[in-house]
């Protein structure tokens, strides 16, 4: 069987193309740095959030030096903390988000960095990030979840070391004594 040449080369050009896409998904998927959400953050009672040590009081938390932990809840149509207050953490800090939703699906997205989790009732999406610069973010809802979903928005504000308090925190205490962190977890462990 004989192939016409103009055949040959739009089956060449294909394959390529067919190589080039493989090759962008790949790149998106390892080569761009980007991390999955997945389902460390595990379950909550979304009906008994007010119960749960943190969801119940949702805002940031001092675990260590320079690492903090925020927890967030989501509900129509607002964050809590980040929409009528919002959300402050020290510049040069790592940050871990635990945000989770107290009634329907909901979007976590912090413009201008690559945070962007779908936020589940029952389920905790967790997503670290380091701030090195202090400046404001804003947050948004990118599932729609109401009549009101457009206005759901917070904001994040990265503020100088100076400017950071234990009026900030959820667990004043940790930030007493930064070399002893008492409110983390694993500390309390190690203490045992
Ligand atoms: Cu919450 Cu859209």
């Amino acid at each position: 069987m004989e192939i016409h040449r103009f055949e040959k080369l739009w089956v060449a050009l294909s394959l390529l193309l067919i190589v080039g896409f493989i090759g962008t998904v790949t790149y998106g998927a390892v080569g761009a740095g980007v991390k999955m959400v997945d389902e460390s953050g595990g379950t909550v009672d979304a009906n008994a959030l007010n119960d749960h040590p943190r969801f119940g009081e949702p805002g940031t938390y001092q675990t260590g030096e320079n690492e903090y932990e925020v927890y967030v809840v989501a509900r129509q149509f607002l964050f809590e903390p980040g929409t009528n207050e919002p959300i402050r953490v020290p510049a040069g800090s790592t940050v871990t988000f635990h945000i989770t939703s107290s009634d329907v699906i909901h979007g976590f997205e912090v413009a201008g960095t690559n945070i962007n989790a779908m936020v589940i009732p029952g389920q905790v999406a967790d997503v670290t990030v380091r701030f090195e610069e202090t400046r404001n973010y804003g947050i948004i809802c990118h599932e729609y979840c109401g009549a009101a979903h457009h206005t759901m928005e917070g904001q994040i504000q990265v503020v100088p070391q100076s400017e950071f308090s234990s009026a900030d925190l959820q667990n004043p205490d940790a930030f007493a004594d930064q070399n002893d962190p008492v409110d983390d977890a694993d500390a309390e462990e190690e203490d045992n």
